[in-house]
């Protein structure tokens, strides 16, 4: 009798609407079409070094479409490769590659399925090349994966940012003030490139353009002259003043990236208030964009990147992610995608756009 094929599932990274909507796809694919068994892995790549994980039955896998977060649990600091502990002070670094290769011949994996960011594709790049068979899914809020022009979870965050922008509005009218909105993003401007357009901020700040205090005051200025009296600014948590440093909230030390960034709206707000004279508030919408249920377009997308991954995993494409160009989908190889993130361009035509209707990037 064949064997059936054993197919385990992580999931990496921050958290991200549309995880579920991926795991139930790809789990119900190879469940329907190769009976396969499939193992869910436990927080990441950190249950693949403890070796924590669940077979996953059909009945699990139903009814979490549209579910957000992730049922297998994450993590955003777990490394193979680095694992990182703190005793006394002291910072212990080590390489827990050959135990996470061992547990995956013990589990009698036939391949791997990694749903993550740039961290997760990276780790899943060195683990090919040590010999694993996996693919990649792309997921981030952020929408900065090389390979892909789009990752779920992206226009949920764009959605849910829009919608606070439009909140927003109306507080600077009825009070004649400067609003500005803090998105997440790293250091991507996809969501508050989006999210600014979508909510019509007035000035939309990222970190790929450097902003000059002084032109964003000005634009204030001028609108104020003209009778609209209020404004909106959105901006990105990785934006920084020209020649001025990014903020940093947190250091996470035992993360691949430590530093946690935010803070920059309040930087942003002292500044106007005291150059302009002008009631500003600032807004910092955090985690809030990256939880709760995925939008349609999101459901579908991760549905469909879930059945391509089934795909690549029937065709045996290993060392590959799934991508999205245009209206179809590729392979990609996973060294070419762990090449940093994917980053607004200045002249993007989204870019473009904004600045046709009138809006200011601060440059
Ligand atoms: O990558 C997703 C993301 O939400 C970023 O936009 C943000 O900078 C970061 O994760 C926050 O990480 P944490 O959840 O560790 O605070």
């Amino acid at each position: 009798m064949n064997k059936k094929m054993r197919v385990g599932i992580l999931t990496g990274g921050g958290d991200c609407p549309g995880l579920n909507a991926v795991i139930r796809a790809v789990a119900k694919k190879l469940m329907i079409e190769n009976n396969a068994e499939i193992i869910g892995i436990k927080d990441g790549y950190e249950g693949l070094i403890s070796n924590q994980y669940r077979m996953l039955g059909y009945s699990d896998v139903s009814g979490i479409l549209t579910l957000g977060g992730t049922i297998l649990g994450t993590s955003n600091i777990a490394n193979p490769y680095r694992v990182v502990q703190i005793k006394n002070g002291k910072t212990i670094i080590t390489d827990k590659s050959k135990q996470v290769l061992a547990n995956i011949k013990r589990q009698k994996m036939d391949c791997l399925v990694c749903i993550g960011g740039d961290g997760t594709m990276a780790i899943a790049s060195r683990l090919s090349n040590d010999g694993v068979p996996l693919v990649g899914v792309p997921k981030t809020i952020d929408n900065d994966i090389r390979g892909t022009d789009v990752t779920f979870g992206f226009d949920t965050a764009v959605s849910i940012a829009t919608e606070g922008i439009d909140r927003l509005h109306t507080t600077a009218q009825s009070h004649h003030r400067i609003m500005i909105l803090e998105l997440m993003g790293r250091t991507a401007g996809w969501i508050s490139l989006h999210a600014g357009i979508a909510g019509g901020g007035d000035i939309i700040l990222i970190p790929e353009i450097p902003y000059d205090i002084q032109k964003v005051a000005q634009v204030v200025k001028a609108r104020n002259k003209r009778g609209s009296k209020f404004s909106i600014i959105v901006i990105g948590e990785g934006a920084r003043p020209k020649g001025g440093k990014v903020v940093v909230q947190r250091m996470v030390q035992e993360s691949t990236i430590a530093a946690r960034l935010g803070g920059i709206s309040n930087v942003l707000s002292q500044d106007l208030e005291q150059i302009t004279g002008l009631s500003t508030r600032a807004v910092v919408m955090g985690h809030l964009i990256r939880g709760g249920s995925p939008t349609a377009n999101d459901r579908v997308l991760a549905t469909q990147l879930g059945v391509q991954v089934a795909d690549l995993i029937n065709k045996k494409q290993f060392g590959t992610m799934v991508g999205v160009s245009g209206c179809s989908f590729k392979a990609v190889k996973l060294k070419d995608v762990a090449q940093g993130p994917k980053l607004v361009s200045k002249n993007h035509p989204l870019v473009k756009a904004a600045r046709s209707v009138g809006t200011s990037f601060g440059d």
